[in-house]
Order: C-alpha cells, then sequence, then structure tokens
C-alpha cells in the first residue's frame, strides 16, 4: 500500500517536473505540496495549469475584463489553480503560504486594476470558475450564490424561478459576485434597496489559516468586514447567502439623448438637484461620451439620461413632468420590460433571449482606466461645462463617464452599518472610464482620465475625496510591495474608499490575518 502511494507521488512529481516546474525551486516546492494533498492524477489536471500547459493562457485570459494587464510584459502567475471542492482551497492557501507564494483571488476578474490577476511578486492565481451554483429559494426569498458566479447568472437563475423577486446589484451582468458583494455593488435597484453587500445574510469563507467559516463561526466583526472591505484581505468566500428583493412584474426603462447643441449642460445641471430626491422607485443615471454631431464630419458631446422605473410607463410620465419637466421625457423614450430585462437594457444589450445573462463573454474587453467620484454639491453650470467639453479632446474618442443618482435607502443606512461610508448626502456617484486599443498610447489616455480627474476636484467630495473600492485606482496611492505597509501609509487611500471604517477594518484584519497572508496592492494591513 506505501509502495503505491510512493509510485503514485513520483508518477505526479514526473508530471509537474516535465509542465516545467523545478523541483529545487520553491514554485517546485509549491507544486509538490499540491500534488501531495490534492493526490488523484485526474483532480490534479483539471485543477492545476501551470506554465507550460497548453490551456493556461486560455484559462488566464478567460476572466481577464482590462486587456492592459494582458501584454506580453504583465506578470503572470506561476500556476492558476481552478479549485474543485474547499479542500482544493483550503490545500492552495496552505501550499502558498508555506512556499512563499502570493495568493490573488479571482471570481470574475473584472478588477480595473488587474489585481485579481496580476503581482508584482512570485503568485498564483486562485481562479473560482468552478464555484459557480447558484440556488434561490423563492419561498423564503434567499438564495445561495457561490462567488465564481456571475451577477448575470444570479439574476438569470432568479428570474427562471419568478418575476417577482430581484436582487440589488451591478448592471454589468458579467461582473464576479466574489469581488462585487466584498467591494459593495451598486446598480439599477440602488436607490430603492442599498448595495448587494447590505443584502448578504450569510457567507462561506476559507480564511488564512484554511478554517472553513460561516457567519456564526467568523463572528460579526468578520461578517462586517467582508460586506464591502474589499476582497484578498480577509479570505477566500467561496459562497453568499443573499436576501433577496420584491419587484415588480413590468417595470419601465427609457433613455433621452441630449447634446451640447441641445442644451445638455442645462438640463444636466438641473438633474442634480431633482435624482436623488425622486422616489425610491426611480433610478436614474447621466452616460457622458462623445457622438458624432449633426454637422457632418463633427463631433459633439452627449449626455444621456437613462432611467429604470419600478412601475408602468403610465406612473412614470406625469412622474417626471412633474418633477422634472426639462427632461421632456415622452411615451417613445419607454419600453415596459422585466426587471430582468431591464439589466440587459442598461447593458447595452438586446432584451432577448435573456440567457444572454449566462454569457461570461457577452461584453467586449479593452484596455481601461477607471476613477471615481462622489458628489455631495450640485455642480455649477460652468463646471460642468467644462467637464463636458473635456470629453471633445482626442484622448476621450472611446471615454465615458457613468454619473448614477444616489439618495433613496442609501440615505437611510448608516455611514458605518458596513464598511461602504458612501450613503447620506451623496447627490450622484461618477465613474469616469478611459479605453484605448493602441497599447503604445495608453500613456496619452491615462494622463487624460488623471486629467478630467484633476478638474473634477473642485467638485467633488473633500477631505477625504471619496472613492469607490469596487472600481480600485491605484493611483491613490498602494501598499508598499515588499514589506510592511503602516496603517498611516495605507490611510492615504484606505480613508477615500472606507472613511471612519477604515480603522475598524485594520482591527480586524490584525485579528484575523495578522502576518498578512491575503495582501495585494490595496488590502488592509495589520495593525
Ligand atoms: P475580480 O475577480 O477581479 O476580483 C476583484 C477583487 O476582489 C480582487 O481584489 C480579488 O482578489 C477579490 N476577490 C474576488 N473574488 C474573491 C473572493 N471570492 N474572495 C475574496 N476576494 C475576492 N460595480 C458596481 O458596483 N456596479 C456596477 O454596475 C459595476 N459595473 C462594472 C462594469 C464593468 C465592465 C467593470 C469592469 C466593473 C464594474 N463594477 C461595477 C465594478 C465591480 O463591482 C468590481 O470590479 C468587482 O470587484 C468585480 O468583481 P469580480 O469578481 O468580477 O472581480
Amino acid at each position: 500500500m506505501k509502495f503505491l502511494q510512493l509510485s503514485v507521488l513520483s508518477f505526479l512529481i514526473v508530471i509537474l517536473s516535465l509542465n516545467g516546474a523545478t523541483l529545487a525551486h520553491p514554485y517546485g516546492d509549491f507544486l509538490h505540496c499540491l500534488s501531495l494533498r490534492i493526490s488523484n492524477s485526474s483532480t490534479i489536471s483539471k485543477v492545476i495549469y501551470t506554465q507550460n500547459n497548453p490551456s493556461y493562457s486560455s484559462v488566464l485570459n478567460a476572466s481577464i475584463h482590462n486587456t492592459r494587464f494582458a501584454t506580453l510584459t504583465t506578470p503572470k502567475p506561476y500556476a492558476i489553480i481552478t479549485p474543485l471542492k474547499t479542500s482544493h482551497v483550503q490545500s492552495t492557501i496552505y501550499c502558498s503560504k508555506n512556499h512563499g507564494f502570493q495568493l490573488r483571488i479571482r471570481s470574475g476578474g473584472h478588477d480595473v486594476e488587474g489585481v485579481s490577476y496580476v503581482s508584482q511578486v512570485p503568485f498564483v492565481v486562485l481562479d473560482l470558475v468552478n464555484f459557480r451554483d447558484v440556488k434561490v429559494d423563492t419561498k423564503n426569498e434567499v438564495a445561495w450564490v457561490q462567488s465564481g458566479a456571475t451577477t448575470g447568472e444570479l439574476y438569470y437563475g432568479i428570474a427562471a424561478k419568478t418575476q417577482t423577486l430581484g436582487f440589488p446589484a451591478g448592471i454589468c451582468h458579467t461582473i464576479g459576485i466574489g469581488g462585487h458583494l466584498s467591494g459593495g455593488g451598486f446598480g439599477i435597484l440602488g436607490r430603492k434597496y442599498g448595495l448587494a453587500a447590505d443584502h448578504v445574510i450569510d457567507v462561506k469563507l476559507v480564511d488564512a489559516n484554511g478554517r472553513v467559516l460561516n457567519r456564526k463561526s467568523m463572528g460579526e466583526e468578520l461578517f462586517w468586514a467582508i460586506r464591502g472591505g474589499g476582497g484578498n484581505t480577509f479570505g477566500v468566500v467561496l459562497a453568499w447567502k443573499v436576501k433577496l428583493v420584491p419587484v415588480p412584474p413590468v417595470v419601465t426603462v427609457f433613455t433621452v439623448n441630449k447634446n451640447l447643441e441641445q442644451n445638455a449642460t442645462k438640463i444636466f445641471h438641473r438633474w442634480q438637484y431633482i435624482a436623488h430626491k425622486l422616489p425610491n422607485e426611480l433610478f436614474t443615471a447621466v452616460w457622458v461620451m462623445k457622438v458624432n454631431s449633426s454637422q457632418v464630419g463633427k463631433k459633439t458631446v452627449q449626455a444621456g439620461f437613462r432611467g429604470m422605473f419600478l412601475g408602468g410607463v403610465d406612473e412614470l410620465i406625469p412622474l417626471i413632468q412633474h418633477e422634472f419637466p426639462e427632461l421632456g421625457l415622452a411615451k417613445e423614450n419607454c419600453t415596459q420590460m422585466s426587471w430582468v430585462q431591464s439589466i440587459l437594457y442598461f447593458g447595452g444589450l438586446p432584451i432577448q433571449p435573456v440567457n444572454i445573462l449566462l454569457n461570461r463573454s457577452a461584453l467586449p474587453v479593452s484596455s481601461l482606466k477607471a476613477k471615481t467620484d462622489f458628489v455631495r454639491e450640485p455642480m455649477s453650470e460652468t463646471g460642468i461645462e467644462g467637464f463636458m467639453n473635456m470629453f471633445l479632446e482626442e484622448e476621450a474618442d472611446f471615454a465615458i463617464t457613468m454619473i448614477e443618482a444616489f439618495g433613496g435607502r442609501m440615505d437611510e443606512i448608516r455611514e458605518n452599518e458596513l464598511p461602504y461610508p458612501h450613503r447620506a448626502g451623496i447627490l450622484f456617484e461618477s465613474t469616469y472610464i478611459v479605453q484605448w486599443t493602441n497599447e503604445a498610447d495608453a500613456g496619452r489616455y491615462i494622463n487624460w482620465i488623471r486629467r478630467l480627474y484633476s478638474y473634477m476636484a473642485s467638485y467633488a467630495s473633500k477631505s477625504p475625496r471619496e472613492a469607490y473600492y469596487n472600481y480600485k485606482d491605484l493611483d491613490l496611492g498602494t501598499n508598499n510591495i515588499v514589506g510592511y505597509t503602516s496603517y498611516e501609509q495605507a490611510s492615504v487611500w484606505g480613508l477615500k474608499y472606507f472613511k471612519n471604517n477604515f480603522k475598524r477594518l485594520a482591527q480586524i484584519k490584525t485579528k484575523v490575518d495578522p502576518m498578512n497572508f491575503f495582501r495585494n496592492e490595496q488590502s488592509i494591513p495589520p495593525l
């Protein structure tokens, strides 16, 4: 029996060595450690992808949603581990820890700074692509969803069972549940119900010691921290139990586009005073981008006013006519549909068939840089004019700013209820995104978005200038790549994302991961 075990082990070691690992190197030791713990050769081939594996690149690239981090010079993981069960996650943590590899956890791969699959030190990626179960229980109005599922898979799972329940998470249907819920999660139901993280009622997490914990066994402090305090800081969240929310069987969506020549600036100016005070059932957003002007060969800037109303068009039109007549909303701008179709509408996709929500690569992928602001005071008309004019610049050809109204339920939740603090008093959140096609030009485009961000400094929230963790921005500051990062150093970015919750997050981190195993450029450092 012992002989048999030894032969299997030698066989595995040979396979891994042939795969490019040298056992004298810590990497060889890491693979050896993992293969000992997984021990079944057919499972190993489905779980461990070394750089020499023919599927390595396709597995790595499958969830890269920012090609800025898919270049030849981007540092690559020594191995990608795609666990099939919890013990594989525990083993990966154990072996990375014991052999000095940094661990990057990836669910949907939408991290805008590539933090889930890039590191400057030797690292492996734990890719939860096989943890994708969605179990919807309509009777109790809850669902268990694994981290590797996308929001689209959750939305689809709910809609397949009922038209009168939904979940308040992000607009894009390809974002992963793991990263999204651990950073907050705001979408078209946000004004009515708050964040995705506000609706988490239990989790399954593997901590730095390999223990599998749920809400009860981890305690309320850690449970608080993982609902908005960021991913890859406290452990690997395998699954989330979420509370579903009621939605009507029919909702109404609309888009009204106004460009500079059609008073876009004035209407946007007015929108700031109204949008956060509208009934909670009405979510509106303004998407700003460069478009063709009606004059041939000329460009202009468009403010696209978009909305989703939890009700019918006959109720919506008089409401808007009363509250926001400047928009000129007409019936032909509106379409009635189901809540799940409204997700596709906002994502710019055809609303039929809805099973496109299961397609993880339904949206085009590009190279991009994003930044965010929370705005508490309305911008002046001249301020808006200057902002819009920046979109006429050449670098803004593929730029967009998505401005989403807050207020409603977001105003009612205390800043320290969860780590995500941007609640009462926020008029809107702006996500600035610039995209480019030629990597050689990246610097120019990044420079443009940095200038836009500097321009917006006078209008954005101050002391701190708040930022949304789910759109990471490493310009705000980073931890040291190697070695210790002090609380003071991390506060430079940490207070922007978490305000006064940052200290509590650092205290929890100190308790649950004092050796800082789970770390990245913007993970919470232990005190
Ligand atoms: P990814 O897998 O890249 O992970 C992001 C971070 O979380 C990384 O640090 C990672 O290590 C960590 N992590 C991932 N899984 C984990 C797990 N299981 N346990 C612990 N840590 C884990 N946001 C929003 O609020 N509303 C919106 O509408 C949108 N829309 C949107 C569209 C597009 C195109 C992009 C690129 C992004 C958004 N976002 C968004 C932002 C999005 O919420 C954010 O990028 C999430 O972190 C994405 O989660 P993923 O799992 O896809 O990312």
